[in-house]
């Protein structure tokens, strides 16, 4: 019986793995084996509660102000042992993370084929995003199987000199999972609280943002607040302890901003559906965005996404604080503007990315 692995570690990773998972398990004749690795701990469980996939491993390497040391090592060699034990025939990762790079790298050192989900995405700048880049591009050295979620990415691949027999146009599993958690009759309290309102939803945790120019993209939010009276501003802060000092430092005394936990996947979903506009520099949400026609300004300088800015639904406005400001006000200020961005078109599949892979790997691997 082919026997397939799925290794993951972080929320995205999870929201858009386990679409996959639960598409292979209504399948029978094939082995599933879950196994995170737990470089995020509360916001990985979140994600799995909500997709009801119980991992059989847990590596469980997540410790307060992790750094990249810390993440590569310990998964590296955690999952070598899991994987001797189980001698899975395909390895699954998922994007660009370091969990996705590390247990590329050990599926590669014991000679194990690796499907890379997510492939093809690319800057072409090896520090932007950092270590993502490098992480994805590492990871298209070794891949064996190659899930690209749109033709763009396949051209990235081939351009690289990547055989074509091995790349696969899928879309993105995110819409699969979208099309899971967006309901009509949603409600919550947070947007009770913003009822009337402008609702400006927002995320930032990049690790090469964090410091001087997440300062300055809080800087600019709180300039937009205390200037427009009907706007509020939900926060659903990463838990990364330092991104939580600099938003504590910045929005301190603003009663229109709620930062809050972060939310679960439905949450999120449910909150982006009924926003005004999302600000962020996260990269599953560019692709989230799009689908749903919320306008995003993508504080960041470069993007492997471009299917969203060329769709119109997305702009990079990149990290300077005057940029991010006069950006935000021209969008509230000018509706033709807001229009412009204000549609839904979704260059990311048709919510099939899951089943088109697992049709792969059971007819073609
Ligand atoms: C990681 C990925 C990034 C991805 C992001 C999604 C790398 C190098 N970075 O970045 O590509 O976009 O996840 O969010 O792979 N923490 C908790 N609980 C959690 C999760 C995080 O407390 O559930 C805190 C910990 O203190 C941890 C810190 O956040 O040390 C940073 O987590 P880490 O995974 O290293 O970096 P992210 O910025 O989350
Ligand atoms: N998300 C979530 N709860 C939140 C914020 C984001 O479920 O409070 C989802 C979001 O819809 C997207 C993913 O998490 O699917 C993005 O994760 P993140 O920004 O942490 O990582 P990135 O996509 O940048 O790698």
């Amino acid at each position: 019986m082919k026997h397939i692995m799925l290794v993951f570690g972080t929320r995205p990773e999870a929201i858009k793995m386990c679409p996959i998972v639960n598409e292979l398990k209504k399948r029978n004749g094939v082995k599933v084996t879950v196994s995170v690795t737990g470089q995020h701990k509360e916001m990985l469980k979140q994600v799995l509660d909500i997709f009801h996939v119980l991992p059989e491993y847990n590596l469980d390497i997540m410790k307060e102000h992790q750094t990249l040391f810390d993440v590569t090592i310990s998964i590296l060699s955690k999952i070598k042992e899991v994987l001797i034990k189980e001698q899975p025939d395909i390895v699954l990762v998922h994007g660009d993370t370091t969990t996705t790079f590390a247990a590329s790298l050990a599926c590669f050192y014991l000679n194990i084929k690796i499907g890379h989900v997510e492939a093809g995405l690319r800057t072409y700048n090896i520090y932007s995003p950092y270590p993502e880049e490098f992480n994805r591009q590492a990871v298209g050295i070794i891949a064996n199987y190659n899930f690209a979620p749109t033709i763009h990415a396949k051209a990235n691949l081939i351009k690289e000199g990547k055989d074509k027999d091995t790349i696969y146009v899928t879309g993105n599993t995110a819409i699969d999972a979208l099309k899971f958690t967006v309901r009509v009759d949603y409600n919550h309290p947070e947007l009770q609280w913003c009822n009337n309102c402008r609702l400006i939803l927002i995320t930032a945790h990049r690790r090469e943002n964090i410091g001087k120019p997440m300062e300055g993209m809080f800087t600019a939010i709180r300039s937009i607040i205390e200037e427009y009276p009907d706007v509020k501003v939900i926060y659903p802060i990463h838990m990364n302890p330092v991104v939580r000092e600099i938003a504590e430092s910045v929005f301190n005394g603003i009663d229109r901003i709620h930062i809050i936990e972060p939310l679960d996947v439905i949450d999120f979903h449910n909150f982006m559906a009924r926003s005004y506009l999302i600000l962020t520099d996260s990269g599953g949400i560019q692709e989230e965005a799009p689908a749903l026609g919320i306008p995003v300004l993508v504080m960041r300088d470069t993007t492997e996404r471009p299917e969203g800015v060329d769709a119109g639904t997305l702009k990079l406005v990149g990290i300077e604080k005057e940029n991010i400001y006069a950006n935000c006000k021209l969008l509230l200020d000018n509706l033709a503007e807001y229009n412009k961005m204000n549609k839904a078109v979704n260059p990311y599949g048709d919510g099939t990315a899951s089943k088109k892979i697992v049709d792969f790997l059971l007819t073609e691997c």
